[in-house]
């Protein structure tokens, strides 16, 4: 059983709040890390074709012996696959590689306004949304104003923004629009800004509460209603991440974390990210 809570995207679709990410997990590795995953709790695992290790995550979610249906998997369309007819190739060969029928959540990865393809790109992935092949199409590294974009030329609004997000990066305005457009925020990159090096109200917040640095900032996404996908490659931290549903942190305490903005991106800025 798994204790973890889940949100309801616009179109109904629940999602699990916590997931297990899984960037730069090795191919060969990738059974392993998922399965683990698995048998801890998780049930939302988040992919992507660029990450190499799809193969691997649709290993370990038939090893874990659970359901399909009980899992919820999220990969998403590489740069250099975007545009109509490469978007419905990639998505096949994701379900390929996975060794699944349907995924339930397909992200667009990257906008790269500079080549002008995501609109065509979301018109695709709108067609595998009602053709039942995906449960839920989303966005990743969108702005509010690539989201107008698709608002003025598309019909299915996003259920997904997956954005780089973390104490120093709050992203205030692309939260504000995606709530006000009923978009689910997803957190990338929830604890590398700051788990490196923790500042010290983390420090005392982890004290105060009897948890780890990292429980304290993954319980902060929690509370901002965020969907977070922290990412390990060790068995107990993989537990650790998913033990943060018995405390709560008071609303002074959130404000404090979130004091900690300065604005400290890790990844590119969605507008000028080129690489394909
Ligand atoms: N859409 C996008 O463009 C995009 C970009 C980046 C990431 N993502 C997604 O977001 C996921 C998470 O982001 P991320 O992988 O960049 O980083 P992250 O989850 O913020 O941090 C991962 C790092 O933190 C360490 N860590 C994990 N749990 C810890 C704990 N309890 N205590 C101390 N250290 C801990 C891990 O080391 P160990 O492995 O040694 O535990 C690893 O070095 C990715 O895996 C991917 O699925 C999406």
């Amino acid at each position: 059983m798994s204790d973890i809570p889940s949100i309801t995207l616009n179109n109904g679709l629940k999602m699990p709040q916590l997931g297990q990410g899984v960037w730069r997990i090795p191919p060969e590795e990738a059974a392993d890390n998922v399965r683990a995953a698995i048998d801890s709790g998780y049930r939302l695992i988040d992919t992507a074709a660029i990450y190499r290790n799809e193969a691997g995550v649709g290993e370990g979610v038939r090893r874990s012996g659970l359901p399909r249906e009980e899992l919820f998997i999220t990969s998403k369309l590489w740069n250099s696959d975007q545009g109509y007819d490469a978007t419905i190739k990639a998505f096949e060969m994701s379900l390929d590689r996975l060794g699944l029928d349907y995924l339930d959540l397909y992200l667009i990865h990257w906008p790269q306004p500079m080549f002008d393809t995501y609109v065509e790109s979301w018109k695709a992935m709108e067609r595998l949304y009602k053709e039942g092949r995906v449960r839920a199409i989303g966005v990743s590294n969108f702005e509010p104003a690539h989201l107008e974009r698709l608002a003025a030329d598309c019909e299915v609004v996003p259920a997904v923004n997956q954005v780089e997000l973390h104490p120093r990066l709050t992203q205030a305005e692309v939260r504000a629009y995606d709530h006000e457009h009923g978009i689910q925020t997803e957190s990338w990159s929830p604890l590398r800004g700051v788990i490196e090096d923790v500042p010290p109200v983390i420090q005392e917040l982890a004290v105060k509460y009897h948890k780890t640095p990292a429980q304290v900032v993954l319980r902060w996404h929690i509370q901002l209603g965020l969907v977070v996908i922290p990412r390990s490659s060790r068995r107990e931290r993989i537990r650790e991440n998913r033990d943060i549903f018995d405390f709560e942190l008071d609303a002074a305490d959130v404000r404090a974390i979130s004091a900690l903005d300065n604005g400290g991106r890790l990844g590119a800025h969605p507008d000028t990210m080129d690489r394909r």
